[in-house]
């Protein structure tokens, strides 16, 4: 199915001077029923001929800014994040996440093969301390073994635990943006999906290493104390981009922004 052209009225919350020919929007429907993924699969392709990483973020937001609702982000969700988080992670050759949300989130391995590969992508953890639980379904509950980042001040003992329960344990000199993905990319791994959380987020902004967002917008206003889907260091600048993709389900946003390219 072909997606649907967007309703005039929302073209003005689309900013028409941001509009190119990149934009699928997706019309008003009755739900992601009516979502098509071969559409969404082209909707969210990485570029091709990739020879370095390509930082993709995703995170789902209240309209008020809260990224989690009594501490996850499972209530911020709806049918249509779901599915596109799904069609994100097809598209990725890794899924890079803070250690924060693991434990907070409770993750486990990715299921769908990605395309072009046999296996899911491989959930890799950004970790000083290695403080995971070997018996969490990270480990328990996945095709593929997932990737520890970590360091070598991190205990001795706890890396032992992740190595005897399956983990592919880097140890790298930093856990600075540049180290990560030059760890990635000795693998192979350029289709970066990163699924947060905000302070793996803050630091890749800082280092100026994003280089898209997809960003749900969730119809809630949940208040509270939690947080932005971004925080980090004062004094980093912030980091202009244009808007690439709107789409919508029912009253749920999903955008897609991307770095500007810089100037020749
Ligand atoms: N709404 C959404 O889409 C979404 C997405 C993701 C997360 N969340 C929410 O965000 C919250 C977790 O936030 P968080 O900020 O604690 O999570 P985070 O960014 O996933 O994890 C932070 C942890 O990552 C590790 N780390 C190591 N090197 C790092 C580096 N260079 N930069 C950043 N982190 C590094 C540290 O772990 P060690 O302490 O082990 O060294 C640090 O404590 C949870 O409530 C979760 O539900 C929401």
């Amino acid at each position: 199915m072909r997606l649907p052209f967007l309703t005039t009225s929302l073209w003005a919350v689309a900013a028409p001077t941001c509009w190119d020919d990149r934009v699928i929007p997706l019309a008003p429907g009755p739900g992601t029923g009516d979502l098509d993924a071969a559409a969404l699969r082209e909707h969210y392709a990485y570029p091709e001929g990739l020879s370095a990483p390509w930082v993709r973020v995703n995170f789902v937001s209240s309209i008020d800014g809260a990224v989690s609702v009594d501490g996850t982000s499972g209530g911020l969700g709806s049918d249509a994040d779901k599915q596109v988080f799904g069609v994100l992670r097809e598209l990725a050759d890794v899924v890079l996440v803070g250690a924060g949300t693991v434990r907070a989130e409770g993750y486990r391995g990715a299921r769908k093969d990605t395309r072009g590969r046999d296996t899911p992508p491989p959930i890799a953890v950004v970790t000083g301390s290695a403080d995971l639980d070997p018996g969490s379904r990270l480990f328990t509950d996945t095709r593929v073994p997932p990737i520890v980042l970590t360091l070598g001040s991190a205990p001795q003992g706890k890396l032992d635990r992740l190595v005897a329960a399956g983990a592919d344990v880097a140890v790298l000199d930093t856990l600075t943006p540049d180290a990560l993905l030059a760890e990635l990319a000795r693998r192979g791994l350029y289709r970066v999906l990163c699924e947060g959380g905000p302070s793996l987020f803050g630091a890749l902004t800082a280092a100026d290493a994003v280089d898209e967002l997809c960003l749900t917008v969730a119809p809630l206003l949940a208040a509270g104390t939690a947080g932005r889907i971004a925080h980090g260091p004062e004094g980093s600048p912030a980091r202009p981009l244009t808007l690439v993709g709107v789409l919508r389900a029912e009253d749920t946003l999903l955008l897609r922004y991307r770095r500007v390219a810089p100037i020749e």
